[in-house]
């Protein structure tokens, strides 16, 4: 007897019970089914045993019977009822399927490629009467994936909004989504408390309130435990206008050197950045004259820096930067000044070091009134640092070269100054004055006695 394809495919849909039909009809048809009352009936030999396969890979059922006999082994998918295979013939269509026997004793299933239809519950039966079978699950595992076209690609939101990037996963068993900065910054959270899901697990992400430092890429991770993890990169940009930030507002420089303006620009789109000069706010350009140039930094930081070479009388004005994006525009200003040459370029951080350099390391050798005279620099320093607003700006030239040429500033401290031989982390105030004076000052007269005294008994006593 020959199974037709067309017969294969009838098989293949026939229910469960069709299957024992079938083998009991089979042997009866081939007069082969009396069992000789003299031999053992088929008995199975080891469980079939439990697969757990990742989808693609190929997997062997193995159905062990013992005195087959004159009967039959099939293969029986339980859940869709199909049959696989009878004894050496496949009857589903599924080409992936194949049977191999071994003595009549050992037969096997084959799956190549398995597929996610394939999971299920597998049974080899007998054709006793009654019928005799052993189950085996066939359980498929898939490797998460990340479903594109349902998952968010570069995002774009205005700073305050509020934006939710989706990441869908799937695989068996189903993935498990979370999020995470690809720069391994901390992802900000800012509506916890609210009653919307804010969470960093979960297929879709939302973020309140965005800020620019949200700005970045981030990777939605899906795993399920089976190999590989998955990842995907979402750019989100926060779009904001231009904001303006300038180190320092005025800068001194010496004729025919070269000075460099700068600015920072804070933009997303970024912004179309121009230099004018005053008056006539003429837009500059880069020539022998001047180096225009600038420098991202980061996913929204510009610096701009106009370069203006060989300094002249006439180059000493106002130098605007400008910063336009599709939300706005922005300008601020630098002063650029002549100062006399051999003078040294100040600006405030400079100012600032000098300072740092020159803090008295004792002051036992100075007498009150060199202290009082500190108290009031002090002041005066405090004073002066304090008349920079929180940007920078330098002082008009007269002051500020008084400032930087005097090397015996104290620092801008804010207790007073520090006295090493009294305490070496602590600042000493108004009562350490008092301190400083009496260790001091009668320090010293102790040695102008002693050496007068030894004066005096050295030449003065002999000749008296
Ligand atoms: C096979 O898996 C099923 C369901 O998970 C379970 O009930 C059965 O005990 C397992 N059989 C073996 C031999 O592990
Ligand atoms: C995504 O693509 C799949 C096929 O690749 C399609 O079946 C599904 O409908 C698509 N989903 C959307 C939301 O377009
Ligand atoms: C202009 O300035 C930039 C930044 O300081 C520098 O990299 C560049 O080489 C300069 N270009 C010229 C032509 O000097
Ligand atoms: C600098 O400018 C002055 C005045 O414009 C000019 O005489 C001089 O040749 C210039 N020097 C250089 C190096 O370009
Ligand atoms: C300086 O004084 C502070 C507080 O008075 C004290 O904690 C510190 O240990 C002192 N340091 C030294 C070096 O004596």
């Amino acid at each position: 007897m020959t199974w037709t394809r067309a017969g294969h495919r009838k098989w293949g849909i026939l229910p469960l019970v069709a299957l024992t039909l079938v083998l009991a009809t089979h042997n009866t048809a081939h007069g082969k089914v009396q069992h000789s009352p003299g031999n053992p009936l088929p008995e199975f030999g080891d469980e079939i045993g439990n697969i757990t396969v990742i989808k693609g890979r190929d997997i062997i059922f193995t159905c062990v019977v013992k005195h087959l006999g004159p009967y039959k082994v099939g293969w029986v998918k339980a859940d869709t009822k199909a049959i696989q295979a009878i004894h050496h013939q496949v009857v589903t269509h599924n080409p992936r399927v194949s049977v191999t026997y071994r003595d009549r004793t050992t037969w096997n299933l084959h799956i190549r490629n398995v597929q996610e239809d394939d999971r299920g519950v597998y049974m080899c039966q007998v054709n006793t009467d009654p019928m005799i079978a052993k189950m085996a699950h066939l359980d498929v595992v898939v490797p998460p994936e990340i479903v594109d076209n349902e998952t968010s690609g570069e995002t774009t939101v205005e700073e305050g909004n509020s934006v939710t990037l989706t990441c869908k996963a799937r695989g068996f068993p189903h993935p498990v989504v979370s999020w995470r900065r690809e720069d391994n910054l901390k992802i900000v959270l800012r509506d916890q408390a609210s009653k919307k899901v804010t969470s960093t697990e979960g297929e879709q992400l939302l973020l309140t309130r965005v800020k620019r430092s949200d700005m970045g890429p981030y990777l939605c991770i899906a795993k399920n435990g089976i190999p590989p993890s998955v990842s995907k990169r979402i750019m989100l940009r926060v779009n904001f206008a231009p904001v303006l930030e300038v180190p320092v507002h005025m800068i001194g420089s010496p004729l025919s050197k070269e000075v460099t303006v700068r600015c920072k620009v804070e933009s997303s789109p970024r912004a179309v950045t121009t230099w004018r000069r005053e008056p006539g706010e003429q837009m500059i350009i880069s020539s022998r004259k001047y180096n225009v140039s600038e420098e991202q930094q980061g996913f929204y930081v510009t610096q701009m820096s106009l370069t203006i070479r060989n300094f002249t009388k006439s180059d000493a004005t106002t130098y605007r930067c400008v910063a336009s994006n599709s939300l706005g525009a922005s300008a601020s200003s630098v002063q650029v000044y002549e100062i006399q040459p051999q003078k040294p370029r100040v600006t405030k951080e400079e100012d600032e070091s000098r300072l740092d350099n020159h803090i008295p390391h004792g002051v036992s050798d100075n007498d009150k009134d060199d202290l009082d005279d500190y108290g009031d620099l002090d002041d005066s320093v405090n004073n002066y640092l304090d008349s920079f607003p929180p940007g920078g700006v330098l002082e008009p030239e007269g002051e500020r070269e008084g400032l930087a040429e005097d090397q015996n500033l104290p620092k801008k401290s804010s207790g007073g100054i520090t006295f090493p031989f009294l305490n070496s982390s602590g600042a000493v105030g108004g009562v350490g004055w008092w301190w400083a004076w009496l260790v001091g000052g009668v320090g010293w007269w102790w040695w102008v006695v002693g050496c007068v005294g030894c004066w005096w008994a050295a030449w003065v006593l002999p000749t008296l």
